[in-house]
């Protein structure tokens, strides 16, 4: 997909204080539409987040027959078809930039009587399907990819699928989540082991549409031929979007805010584990209960954070929090290790490589390895360089960076931000009313 380049200019210092509402969970979006879809019934979603990949999906399921009004300020009426509803698509479903669309649908689609093929933008075309192709396979999936194991995909339809028992080799919520969709069409019982804790929204939400997953330990098992019954989803605020304000406010001198109804599934909270580790102020409060899915309000006020090093455990439960933590580490006192977070290279850019370079623009002191990162972080009244970094089409780089320049002693100027619709379109708006001296230009 051709897009402008929009840039980010960012004028330094500025503090972020005010309460606001950041758009709804990707992930939760992606799965009420591809629920909503499958069951009988009629889905009311709310607060579905209206950004580019959460659309892919739905796009996708209106191609294939689905009835779905709005998004209307984020209300989705989705008329389901029933498991075995859906029609053959008129062409390719283009899934954008959107790695969770296209795993999961594979999953899904892998269960249909029609043909499709999945294709992606530059950065979805060159990110790893093997993990996913290989274990459909073995339930007896029919799936055409690149030599390279890549995009685009083509899954033929009509193959019986049987149940599978797998060991995750990479803890990757996406393949487990594409594994048991799979598995709702196959025979017999599909079982999935994740070597550590994922998010679990797929299995969450199974239950709320009705659909019995087993879970045992770090396993989450689906028998195949069931149903969904539609059900209300109310989609909380993304805690992914959220972490961009924590880090914000947590560097900058007089800042204090409250995000709102943000979901805080224990295994999306790595964000805030680890910035409580550095010595954030962040509290929790109005903890409740929405639809299957916790949610918080968050305060966060400003706090000197100091390196740590980060425990392997919270990496799959802050998985794209690592930009914006990385220059929560570069003002911080003293060294941030990060190991054993080597999936940051297949994100939508390389995030290791591209936030060091970023970071070494700004001069910060930042060494890439193999599976994570070091940094020096400059401390108490540390200020980074002005400078203009590259986001490489990458949301979650120029959200990090935007926020870089509460810390800088000049702009930071950031290109080819529109990518930053695939997941908070709102951001500057809602960022420049909190307080950061961001403007977006063509
Ligand atoms: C997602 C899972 C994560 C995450 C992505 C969304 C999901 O990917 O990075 O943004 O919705 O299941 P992996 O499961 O591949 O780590």
């Amino acid at each position: 997909m051709e897009e402008q380049n929009i840039i980010f200019t960012v004028e330094p210092g500025g503090a972020l204080r005010g309460e606001l509402r950041v758009p709804g969970d990707k992930s939760i979006s992606h799965r009420s539409i591809m629920l909503g879809s499958l069951a009988e019934g009629i889905t009311e979603v709310k607060g579905f987040l209206e950004g580019e990949d959460a659309l892919a999906t739905l796009h996708a399921f209106r191609n294939m027959g689905v009835d779905i009004e709005g998004p209307d300020n984020g209300r989705v009426i989705i008329h389901g078809v029933g498991m075995r509803g859906l029609k053959t698509p008129a062409g390719p479903l283009n899934m954008g930039n959107s790695g969770t669309s296209m795993r999961l649908l594979c999953g899904l689609l892998s269960g249909q009587l029609f043909n499709t093929t999945l294709t992606g933008d530059n950065s979805l075309s060159g990110r790893p399907m093997r993990r996913v192709t290989e274990p459909l396979a073995e339930m007896g999936a029919v799936i055409g990819s690149t030599e390279a194991g890549t995009a685009p995909l083509n899954v033929c339809g009509d193959q019986p699928l049987r149940g599978l028992r797998f060991d995750m080799p990479v803890a990757s919520a996406q393949v487990k989540s594409c594994l048991l969709l799979a598995g709702l069409y196959a025979r017999g019982r599909t079982c999935i082991t994740e070597p550590a804790p994922t998010r679990d929204h797929t299995e969450r939400m199974l239950m709320g549409f009705g659909y019995p997953v087993e879970r045992i330990g770090a396993t989450a098992c689906v028998e195949g031929g069931g149903k969904l019954i539609a059900t209300s989803v109310e989609v909380p605020a993304d805690i992914s979007s959220a972490a961009f304000f924590m880090v914000g406010a947590s560097i900058s001198e007089g800042s204090d805010i409250v995000l709102q109804h943000v979901g805080v599934n224990p295994t999306r909270i790595g964000v805030i584990n680890i910035l409580h580790q550095m010595g954030a102020d962040i509290t929790l409060s109005n903890e409740r209960e929405v639809g299957g899915e916790p949610v918080a309000d968050i305060r966060v006020r400003s706090a000197q954070l100091k390196g740590i090093t980060i425990p392997e455990d919270q990496v799959p439960l802050a998985i794209d929090e690592f930009p914006v933590l990385f220059v929560a580490a570069a003002c911080a006192e003293g060294e941030t290790v990060l190991t054993g977070a080597k999936e940051l290279r297949v994100k939508e850019s390389d995030r290791i490589q591209v936030m060091a370079d970023g970071l070494h623009i700004l001069g910060v002191d930042a060494r890439p390895t193999e599976d994570g990162m070091v940094i020096q972080g400059g401390g108490a009244g540390y200020l980074m360089s002005s400078g203009r970094v590259e986001s490489h089409d990458d949301h979650r780089i120029a959200m990090a960076f935007s926020m870089a320049a509460l810390r800088a002693n000049g702009p930071v100027v950031i290109n080819n931000c529109a990518n930053v619709n695939t997941s908070f379109p709102e951001f500057v708006t809602l960022a420049r009313n909190a307080g950061l001296r961001i403007e977006n230009t063509l």
